[in-house]
């Protein structure tokens, strides 16, 4: 008898790290998700990266944008490489930089402001980002764009909602 309870306890210690476990990755799977929406809105609205290039990252912006962008879906940077980019801009190109404090108090690839001079990147026509902005763009372009072929039905309808009319120009698979 003491042996079968001590049996009972074990598997209701069993069931119970079972339960905390699959909680623990449901919880990680929705934190993930959420970062990306996180990332799209910065991405779309705050920053207006979409403005120069386009909503899905391949460099079709609005019209009335410098044109230029370059496709985010072929970029060969990694994650510090792109926090770096976004941060600082681009010397001598229309990519804005998005830290305020670029080049001023924070030097940009070793340049201050008088060194960086008239190759200063714009401030965006959006908002600057914080840090951790930054870092979360960062990795909404690793989640949903970088390497990512043709865009798709899917993926329009994740950024405009399910059945969205502009999305039927977009094969449902890549
Ligand atoms: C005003 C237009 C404009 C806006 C807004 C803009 N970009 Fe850019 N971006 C460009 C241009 C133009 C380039 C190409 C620069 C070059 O020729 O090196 C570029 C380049 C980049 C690159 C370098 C890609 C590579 O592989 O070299 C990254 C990354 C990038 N942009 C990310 C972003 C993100 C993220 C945002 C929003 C936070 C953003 N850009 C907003 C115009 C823009």
């Amino acid at each position: 008898m003491r042996f079968l309870r001590r049996v009972q306890r074990w598997s209701r210690l069993g069931c119970g790290a079972t339960a905390v476990a699959a909680l623990i990755m449901a919880s990680a799977t929705a934190s993930a998700q959420e970062d990306f929406s996180y990332g799209r809105r910065l991405y779309l609205d705050k920053a207006q990266c979409s403005y120069c290039h386009g909503w899905a990252g391949n460099g079709a912006g609005d019209g009335q944008s410098n044109g230029g962008a370059a496709n985010l879906r072929q970029t060969r940077l990694n994650r510090a490489q792109l926090i770096i980019v976004i941060q600082c801009g681009r010397p001598g190109t229309a990519m804005p930089h998005f830290d305020e404090s670029a080049y001023s108090d924070k030097p940009c690839y070793g340049m201050n402001e008088a060194e960086v001079g008239t190759r200063k990147p714009a401030l965006p026509p959006g908002s600057t980002l914080q840090p951790r902005e930054v870092e979360a763009v960062a990795d909404y372009l690793l989640g949903k764009f970088v390497g990512r072929g043709a865009i798709t039905r899917a993926e329009c309808e994740e950024s405009f909602g399910k059945d969205a009319r502009a999305c039927g120009e977009y094969g449902v698979k890549p």
